[in-house]
């Protein structure tokens, strides 16, 4: 049987991480993998994510099975943290999944289960694993464009034109917030118009959302979320804690399906129990719990978000040198999108060959489309950055 595996394609990020791994040159500077860094090039455990993993390991005191849907009390706190009180609590479906990837992958296999016919619309570009997972499970994908590359900005024009394309029972992936690949984001007005499109053809939005509070902060970056869930019928919304809680190999996530109807919660409630139990049972507990924990206690909450605030303001001031640094080694304005994007990436708009020039000749790693992940970046390194990206004549 094992003679009859085919090499499967090489995914662009961790194919990235791999390189930079083995790059043995002391300089080289990592950009690719959406993971936070502190100046120090580190990834920290959050201190209140610290303090409630030694709370919890006093307190614990079995390691038996939770639930199908994991702990409910994950589900409450995180449902409160994304949706805010855009919807009723009884209206709300959730389970517990590996990672927001795990989110994602439930969230297709539902939309599978109720309707084989639906195309998934995501926009052009996407995180590649988007349409990764979407071919290994054969649906059917549409582009609409969404990032204009002359501008740096969201072409929203050209979304809506595409959108237009949609039929009943087909499903809208949007990205709830820091776009990734590209860090552009729509504004409320574009959110409410891209809702009123949605319900006009009769789709059911999915929105991915994996960046709450690196972008404007943690309620800003859950309006667009919320608009959708006040306004449309039907939502599933696939939530990661990986970058928030920067618990990333905890694989914390949790999906959502949301009905204007309460009396189907039970039903989908139990799909999506189905869905767990079909591909690994029961979700992981750890991560779950440690979010738990901090939501809860208001001291602990409190620190998370204010070490939250420090993580995306860092973002934000590193944006703002980077831009400045280009500004003043190009002599124009074009590169200023930089610091109006939001969330851990942007995307650069520099040819592949340019990209890959970058880590030949720099050892600058982005991924091959130019999309940089500005925690990778410090005071000492923005300048380095912006005299490579000039110098390969980008
Ligand atoms: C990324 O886009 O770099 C992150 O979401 C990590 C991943 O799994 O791809």
């Amino acid at each position: 049987m094992f003679e009859l595996l085919q090499e499967q394609p090489k995914d662009k990020i961790l194919a990235l991480m791999q390189m930079y791994r083995a790059d043995t040159r002391t300089e080289k500077i990592d950009l690719g993998v959406g993971v936070y860094k502190n100046a120090d090039g580190h990834t920290p455990i959050m201190r209140a994510v610290k303090k409630a993993e030694q709370s919890w390991w006093g307190q614990e005191d079995t390691k038996a099975y939770v639930g199908l849907a994991g702990d409910p009390a994950f589900s409450d706190v995180m449902i409160d943290l994304v949706l805010g009180d855009a919807v009723s609590r009884d209206k709300v479906a959730a389970v517990a999944t590996p990672g927001g990837t795990g989110a994602v992958r439930q969230a297709f296999e539902l939309i599978q289960m109720a309707n084989p016919k639906a195309r998934v619309f995501v926009s052009d570009p996407t995180w590649p694993n988007h349409l990764s997972i979407l071919k290994h499970l054969g649906i059917e994908t549409m582009r609409y464009r969404y990032f204009d590359s002359e501008s740096g900005g969201v072409n929203f024009d050209g979304m809506l034109e595409d959108l237009n394309e949609v039929r009943a029972g087909d499903v809208v992936l949007l990205h709830g917030c820091c776009h990734n690949p590209t860090g552009a984001n729509l504004t409320l007005p574009e959110w409410d118009a891209v809702i009123a499109l949605l319900n006009d053809k009769g789709v059911t939005p999915m929105i991915d959302i994996a960046y709450q509070g690196f972008g404007e902060g943690l309620e800003a970056d859950a309006a667009g979320t919320r608009a959708v869930v006040a306004g449309c019928p039907e939502v599933l919304i696939a939530a990661s804690c990986s970058k928030n809680f920067g618990i990333y190999r905890e694989r914390t996530g949790l999906l959502m399906g949301v009905y204007h109807d309460a009396s189907r919660t039970s039903l989908i409630q139990a799909n999506l129990a189905h869905l767990n139990r079909q591909n690994y049972s029961f979700p992981p507990d750890h991560g779950a719990r440690l979010v738990t924990l901090v939501l809860q206690d208001p001291d602990l909450r409190a620190d998370w978000e204010s070490e939250l605030e420090e993580v995306r303001k860092g973002m934000l001031d590193l944006r703002a040198l980077l831009s400045n640094e280009l500004q003043g080694l190009s002599g124009s304005d074009r590169f200023g999108f930089v610091a109006q994007h939001r969330g851990m990436f942007s995307r650069l708009g520099l040819t592949p060959e340019k990209v890959e020039e970058l880590r030949e000749r720099h050892a600058i790693y982005m991924i091959g489309d130019s999309r940089i992940n500005i925690a990778g970046l410090n005071a000492q390194t923005v300048p380095i950055l912006a005299k490579a990206i000039i110098e390969v004549g980008a």
